[in-house]
């Protein structure tokens, strides 16, 4: 009997690993532009990480963790996201006294159980970039600009951020009471997931995906209306800033993010072709997170892109592949077949990409299978060639035999030299 994947578990196959690939080159790339720096980071996290950054009352924590208990009777948590990680290695490594600032990225899967559709997977991964150590608004608007140009270096389909504020201590509260009140006076109307979490997490009712419930929020109280001055300030500066540097970011007063540790700024990116899991990353300002998780009074900005849905949003003419061999050695015989193997050794070893195949096989079948594999030489290598030291290279292009006659006894060091110079030919044209 077959063993399936478990549900919500994907493959990422190899047509499309080479996608994943150039999506972590150009990441690393876009990093390296702008001082950010690689953080790896374990799968596995003590649960009360979780529950203590993200927050017991969202989606996340309710609901959707992968949670364990481990034989030690602790209990453990495959990671449902990047921050809260970052944020525990920063305290625990006490990073702040290496650099005033720390600029953090990472990348890898992460785990929620969520109802699996389009886009959404109970395996996804995430590349994520975090900076702690600083709070004014420069570097909110830094981090956008960052999380600009890596949409434009991965080309995806109508990238659009969108921007607001979620404000902080001082004025939050009153905010949320506004919002719990408005909730309170809708109640009636609204969906029984909302309704339970009014008291605890109104700030939900705002992104509810259920019709009934946002045609009773559309006249809700929004955030940006009750900024603090100090708030209000900060906001302001990081949208100067953009506007200066000319990046499109369109104002969102309704955009609650699903995590709790939010203060300030918060965004999100949508793209087109995702249909409704169109979010291919979100972040924010964490101001009180490191604090919160037993370190310094340092504040955190960041955000985090989700690959299956970038791969979901690149535009179809990005192409990627694997890189193709440089030359396919077809031998023909078995005695061929080792002194091929010999060769294809020793040019692998100088760095050219060879493929091949057994010598059992047909010329034709060989044929068939260097085409399709891509290669734009096949070196023909026949017991009738090694016999008479002479191999047949064909150009697969101009689809053209050129004997070459490389004269000499068989099977020789001499041979090889000759071989080695074909391929070193071949690498230079392919260079
Ligand atoms: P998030 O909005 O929960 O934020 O996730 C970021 C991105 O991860 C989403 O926009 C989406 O592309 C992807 N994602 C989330 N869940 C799934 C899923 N089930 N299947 C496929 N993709 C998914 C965070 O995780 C924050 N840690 C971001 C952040 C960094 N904030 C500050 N720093």
């Amino acid at each position: 009997m077959k063993i399936s994947s478990v549900k919500g578990f994907h493959d990422v196959l190899p047509d499309e690993s080479a996608r994943w690939s150039w999506i972590e080159q150009r990441a690393r790339e876009i990093f390296a532009r702008y001082g950010v720096v690689e953080m790896r980071l374990p799968i596995v996290e003590r649960t009360e990480l979780f529950s203590r950054s993200i927050g017991t009352t969202t989606d996340i924590v309710e609901k959707e963790m992968y949670t364990f208990t481990d034989r030690d009777g602790s209990s453990i948590t495959l990671r449902p996201e990047g921050t809260a990680s970052i944020v525990r290695a920063y305290v625990e490594h006490a990073l702040q006294t290496r650099a005033p600032v720390s600029k953090l990225f990472y990348l890898g899967p992460m785990f929620r159980r969520e109802r699996p559709q389009k886009g959404r997977l109970r395996q996804f991964s995430q590349i994520g970039a975090e900076v702690i150590g600083r709070d004014d608004p420069a570097i909110d608007a830094e981090v956008v600009l960052l999380l600009h140009d890596l949409l434009e270096a991965l080309e995806i389909r109508g990238a659009r951020i969108e921007l607001n504020s979620l404000g902080d201590a001082t004025c939050r509260p009153a905010y949320r009471e506004a919002l719990r009140a408005f909730g309170e006076a809708h109640r009636d109307a609204l969906c029984e997931n909302c309704a339970r979490r009014l008291e605890l997490n109104p700030l939900r009712l705002l992104d509810c995906k259920v019709p009934e419930c946002r045609q009773a929020t559309a006249g809700a109280p929004l955030m940006l209306d009750h900024l603090c001055d100090a708030c209000r300030v900060h906001f302001d500066a990081v949208r100067a800033v953009l506007a200066r540097e000319a990046v499109p970011v369109q104002l969102n007063p309704r955009m609650v993010r699903g995590l709790d540790y939010y203060v300030r700024t918060a965004f999100e990116v949508v793209a087109e072709g995702l249909g409704a899991q169109n979010a291919v990353g979100g972040g924010g300002r964490y101001d009180g997170l490191v604090k919160e998780l037993g370190g310094p009074d340092a504040a955190g900005i960041g955000f985090a892109l989700g690959v299956e849905r970038l791969v979901l949003a690149m535009d179809d003419h990005v192409a990627v592949q694997s890189p193709l061999p440089d030359v396919f050695i077809a031998p023909l015989g078995t005695a061929a077949e080792s002194e091929a193997l010999h060769v294809a050794h020793r040019w692998r070893r100088a760095g050219v990409r060879v493929e091949m195949t057994s010598g059992g096989k047909s010329l034709k079948s060989q044929m068939r299978l260097a085409d399709k594999v891509g290669a734009p030489y096949v070196i023909i290598f026949g017991d009738d060639e090694l016999a008479t030291g002479t191999l047949t290279v064909r150009d697969m292009a101009a689809k053209r035999d050129f004997p070459r006659a490389i004269g000499l006894a068989l099977p020789g060091a001499e041979l090889r030299d000759a071989l080695a110079q074909l391929a070193q030919q071949t690498l230079e044209r392919s260079a």
